[in-house]
């Protein structure tokens, strides 16, 4: 909101003045969130609108400088938070993924691995590059075409999503990884929180964060709070 105007200091001025302000400031979010569900129905992914809308949210709130996101496939999380950061006019999402499928079939089932196996990985990072691209988001997303635990960020993190491969192994060692790098009072994403295969990342994150939220819309993911 801009510097309130000395003549709309005295009510009534100052009360209406607010009021448009206010007002305009929830539309402006409004349709920020039409165009992010615009373009997430260009994109493939697992994002639900609920969950991309408290991504969005969360980017206006705490208007991050890094935000890095583990698991990006083709963009449905990692662009709502984009164009939230456009939206701020400042920061940058870092999109971890190598985008290979026997990276993202590593430690799954037979019955998934046959199906991360069966996509083509290449056709859907290019996918996106053309997206980012149409949605005029370059200056606020960089991806980095590598694993996890390959990908290095020098800088403190504002907003850490982590989605990328769910095994034991690497979830745990995503969590182990990421989070030491996230400033204190910053926020991290985990997506999943309830599979088998999550457990030990979940129980390190609850000991070393604050848990903030558990939502649950077509899977379930939680919010922690770096102390
Ligand atoms: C569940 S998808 C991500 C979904 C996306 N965040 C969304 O909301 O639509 C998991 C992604 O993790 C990636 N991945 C698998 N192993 C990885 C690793 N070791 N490091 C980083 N990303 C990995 C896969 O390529 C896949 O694109």
């Amino acid at each position: 909101m801009d510097m309130i105007p000395q003549e709309c200091m005295n009510a009534p001025f100052h009360s209406t003045y607010i009021a448009k302000n206010v007002q305009s400031e929830i539309c402006q979010t409004l349709i920020l969130k039409q165009n992010v569900f615009k373009a997430m129905d260009q994109l493939e992914g697992w994002c639900s609108l609920d969950k991309a809308s408290i991504l969005v949210d969360l980017v206006l709130a705490l208007k991050p400088h890094v935000v890095i996101e583990i698991g990006v496939f083709g963009g449905k999380s990692l662009v709502p938070m984009a164009f939230a950061l456009k939206h701020n006019n400042r920061g940058k999402i870092y999109g971890i993924d190598p985008w290979i499928a026997s990276i993202s079939a590593e430690g799954m089932t037979p019955e998934h691995a046959e199906w991360w196996n069966s996509i083509d990985h290449e056709q859907i990072m290019q996918t996106l590059i053309t997206r980012i691209g149409e949605f005029e988001l370059n200056d606020y997303i960089q991806l980095l075409r590598k694993t996890s635990e390959d990908a290095k960020v020098s800088k403190k993190i504002d907003l850490l999503h982590i989605d990328g491969n769910h095994s034991a192994e690497t979830s745990y060692f995503d969590v182990t990884k990421w989070v030491p790098l996230v400033r204190s009072g910053g926020i991290i994403i985990f997506d999943d929180l309830d599979w088998d295969t999550t457990v030990n990342a979940v129980e390190w994150l609850n000991t070393h964060c604050i848990k903030v939220a558990e939502i649950k819309s077509t899977n379930i993911w939680g919010i922690w709070l770096k102390p």
